[in-house]
């Protein structure tokens, strides 16, 4: 992997002994804001330094369904931001979203066409572009690890889709990018909303302050009825197939309880304070088409310290019970969080409801954003991605476990598991094995 040339290397120097208050460096910096205030700057300084700032320029990286959703959740909550790059292995994908942005968004959307980039390196252009400060990274998973780190490389801000890995080498890679974005000052804002939806923040907040006593278990589950399947086209090439039908391939989405359950794993890791010190559990598939690698059933029990259990299950197998979200066992009473807009509730023992809660999804899709944007306004840039590497490795976690029959432990995970999904020299036009699904007992802990 080689690191794109850092941005702010070319940019031109202020001259000496002068304070810089230019849009780029405000941006990229986030102790300017904080140093204006210590100059004893003006008002109105202070004003043009910082809330006042021009535009902030955003870049997006893989512009499918998501990259479409998060445009438009920055673009409708923050007034100064507009798009100005796109990337996507194809580049008409780009030129289709810029036309639906611009419908509604007019001259915020302001990507011209040499600003569309295409390929497997199209991502790089849009690191390079010296006017972008976010980039919007929403491809597939597998990518995220190596984009978040060149994103960060290159002194850029970052949204990233969650899950942030889906094997312990992308983990590390992300705590290693976790770790130079505090550094530099630079924000990483996840796409794990729940963290910002206000119901799931306000049942969090009733719990850990204790208003059901003490967290004995969980149960959480992510059951629903399918996921899409796109069938090879003509001419495709093995990897030009995989990366089109991106979810049923293990490399690239971690199946289904890293790229969907994910998010019902973070808020249990959330609500027990930190990732679970073991999992064991199993799986299979009855339904998936040929091809896929998914699984389509996992069960895993998670040990979290203190001796509590969180009961996981997912599933996506078409005429059965759909069931999205989480029910918090206390000694005193019971918590009850609902998927998306389900809402959440308490209740004590005997089952009287003593709090309740509607859940607003799209609000917490726009508040990443807002609080993303607002962070580098203010020169206080959020970083959050070892938080959400937590949580998709403890998903990745839960698959070893299932698909090899093992238990497996935090820490052997963490530290020792030398497992890479990512494949070497990956190039669109060529052969890539096409691996079967696992089967316990046969496929291997590595
Ligand atoms: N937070 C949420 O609730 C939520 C909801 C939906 C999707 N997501 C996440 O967003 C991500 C994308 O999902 P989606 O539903 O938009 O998928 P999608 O298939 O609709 O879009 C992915 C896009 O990425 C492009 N792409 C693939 N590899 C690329 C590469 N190397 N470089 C540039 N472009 C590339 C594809 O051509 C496609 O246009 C996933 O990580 C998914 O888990 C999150």
């Amino acid at each position: 992997m080689t690191t794109p040339k850092q941005s702010n290397e070319v940019e031109q120097q202020p001259p000496q002994n002068e304070p810089d208050f230019s849009r780029r460096r405000f941006l990229k910096q986030g102790t300017v804001a904080s140093a204006a205030v210590t100059m004893g700057l003006t008002t109105e300084a202070k004003a043009e330094s910082s809330s006042a700032i021009e535009t902030i320029n955003i870049g997006v990286v893989g512009t499918g369904g998501r990259g479409g959703g998060a445009a438009r959740d920055t673009l409708s909550v923050n007034p100064n931001v507009r798009i100005i790059a796109m990337a996507d292995l194809y580049p008409k994908k780009c030129h289709s979203m810029r036309k639906s942005l611009a419908r509604r968004y007019d001259e915020r959307v302001s990507v011209d066409d040499k600003n569309i980039f295409g390929g497997l390196d199209g991502y790089r252009r849009v690191l390079e572009h010296p006017d972008v400060d976010i980039v919007l990274l929403t491809t597939p998973p597998g990518f995220r690890p190596s984009y978040l780190a060149e994103a960060v490389a290159a002194g850029k801000h970052v949204f990233a889709e969650k899950p942030t890995c889906v094997d312990p080498v992308g983990y590390r890679i992300c705590l290693e990018a976790d770790r130079a974005a505090r550094a530099q000052g630079t924000a990483i804002v996840t796409g794990t909303q729940y963290r910002r939806q206000k119901n799931y923040m306000e049942v969090m907040r009733r719990i850990h302050e204790g208003q059901i006593g003490d967290v004995i278990s969980a149960t959480s589950r992510y059951c629903t009825s399918g996921i899409w399947n796109r069938p090879r086209k003509p001419g495709m090439s093995d990897a030009e197939y995989q990366l089109y039908n991106w979810m049923h391939f293990i490399w690239l989405s971690g199946d289904q309880i890293v790229e969907q359950a994910v998010h019902n794993i973070d808020a249990m890791n959330w609500l027990m304070g930190g990732p679970p010190v073991a999992a064991y559990g199993s799986g299979g598939r009855f339904t998936r088409p040929t091809g896929s690698q998914m699984w389509d059933n996992v069960s895993i029990d998670y040990a979290y310290p203190d001796n509590r259990l969180l009961s996981f299950q997912c599933r996506q197998i078409p005429h059965t019970k759909g069931e999205n979200g989480s029910i918090v066992y206390g000694t005193d009473g019971i918590a009850t969080i609902g998927a998306a807009n389900k809402g959440a509730s308490i209740r004590d023992r005997a089952g009287k409801e003593i709090w309740s809660m509607k859940g607003d999804i799209n609000a917490a899709y726009q508040q990443e954003h807002k609080d993303l944007v607002d962070s580098i306004r203010a020169g206080k840039p959020i970083v959050e991605l070892a938080e959400t590497a937590d949580s998709s490795l403890t998903a990745v976690m839960g698959r070893l476990a299932a698909y090899t029959g093992q238990q497996v432990d935090w820490d052997f995970i963490t530290q020792q598991s030398m497992l890479d999904l990512f494949p070497k020299d990956l190039k669109l036009d060529e052969s890539l094995p096409m691996d079967s699904y696992a089967v316990p007992g046969v496929t291997k802990l590595i």
